[in-house]
């Protein structure tokens, strides 16, 4: 199986940036891979980075190992209840220990690939002490650790596309004041979990609504696990949860936006989309590193 890019599971840094790309329709496949592979380079030894595609992107740039499974992601829900889609081409993801460092990264980054690609979006996202986000609670203590994530978050061998990795990124918008004006048990009834500990709750003190209940999935005997590296952005005006997880088939995130916006069987949605908005949302393809080299490399 292929080699996963070390970023996904390095998982050390305090500061993240993320950067989403539109390519220019003009740009020559030749000269995207040339880009791509001169911004890699731009990326300072010490510091990790993820390089991931949109479907139409790594079409354009490795056509002969593109997953059946990559689509574009597309709204799903309804009325105020909807996560947008906002799909774009290429998603990079730098990890560094300061900010000033980091953005200097992003913005070498970015030099050789404004000549192929429009940027349109950019976030930093952060980690707050004790992994806790705006809303106050621990986010990732169930997150699948050691082989069990590599399992959750890799695809296998056979497959199209083995030891990369499907990608769910979302940036979400918190309404702060409404999620505190809730009493404690009930936002602990939201997430699932105690807020000071992280406790998952039980039998009847568990809400099928809870953000636990809609996530935490079994089909066919299968537990549908992802890798969750979310992390908080955001500031006094705005804030929320740079959402971003990975998986072993696309099929995952489906099923937990169903359940969490309520087009699942049984009708039920996540209450924490009743206290955060997405206002942004994409698949991508993480190729494994020998796959990424391949793709970058010139013709
Ligand atoms: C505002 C957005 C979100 C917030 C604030 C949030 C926060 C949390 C928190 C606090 C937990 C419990 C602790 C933990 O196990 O990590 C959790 C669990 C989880 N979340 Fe989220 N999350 C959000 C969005 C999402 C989305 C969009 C997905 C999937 C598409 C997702 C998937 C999961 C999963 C799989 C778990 C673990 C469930 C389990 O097995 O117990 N989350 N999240």
């Amino acid at each position: 199986m292929g080699k996963p890019q070390a970023g996904i599971f390095h998982d050390e840094a305090d500061h993240h940036y993320y950067l989403e790309y539109r390519l220019r329709e003009a740009a020559g496949a030749d000269e995207i891979r040339e880009a791509l592979a001169a911004a890699r380079a731009c990326v300072p030894p010490e510091m990790d980075a993820v390089f991931a595609f949109g479907r139409r992107a790594w079409a354009r740039v490795h056509s002969d190992a593109v997953p059946p499974a990559l689509v574009d992601f597309e709204p799903i829900g309804s009325g105020a209840r909807t996560a947008p889609a906002t799909q774009r081409d290429v998603w990079i993801w730098l990890q560094g220990d300061g900010t000033e460092a980091l953005v200097d990264a992003a913005l070498a980054v970015d030099r050789p690939l404004s000549a192929v690609a429009v940027l349109e979006d950019e976030e930093h996202g952060f980690r707050r002490a004790e992994k806790r986000g705006f809303e106050g609670f621990i986010d990732g203590t169930e997150n699948p650790q050691g082989e069990a994530a590599r399992a959750a978050a890799l695809v296998p061998e056979g497959d199209v596309g083995p030891g990369g990795s499907f990608v769910l990124t979302q940036r979400w918008v918190h309404d702060l004041h409404a999620f505190e004006a809730l009493p404690l048990a009930v936002q602990e009834g939201v997430i699932g979990r105690t807020k000071a500990e992280s406790v998952e709750l039980e039998g009847d003190a568990m809400p099928a609504t809870s953000h636990v209940s809609r996530t935490d999935v079994v089909v066919e005997g299968v537990k549908q696990k992802i890798f969750r590296r979310s992390l908080p952005w955001g500031g006094v005006a705005k804030q929320g949860l740079y959402f971003l997880a990975f998986a072993c088939a696309l099929s995952r995130f489906e099923i937990q936006l169903e359940r969490m916006y309520g087009v699942a069987e049984d009708g039920l949605h996540d209450r924490v989309t009743e206290f955060s908005q997405a206002v942004s949302g994409a698949y991508w393809f993480a190729p494994s590193e020998e796959e990424l080299a391949a793709a970058l490399a010139a013709r």
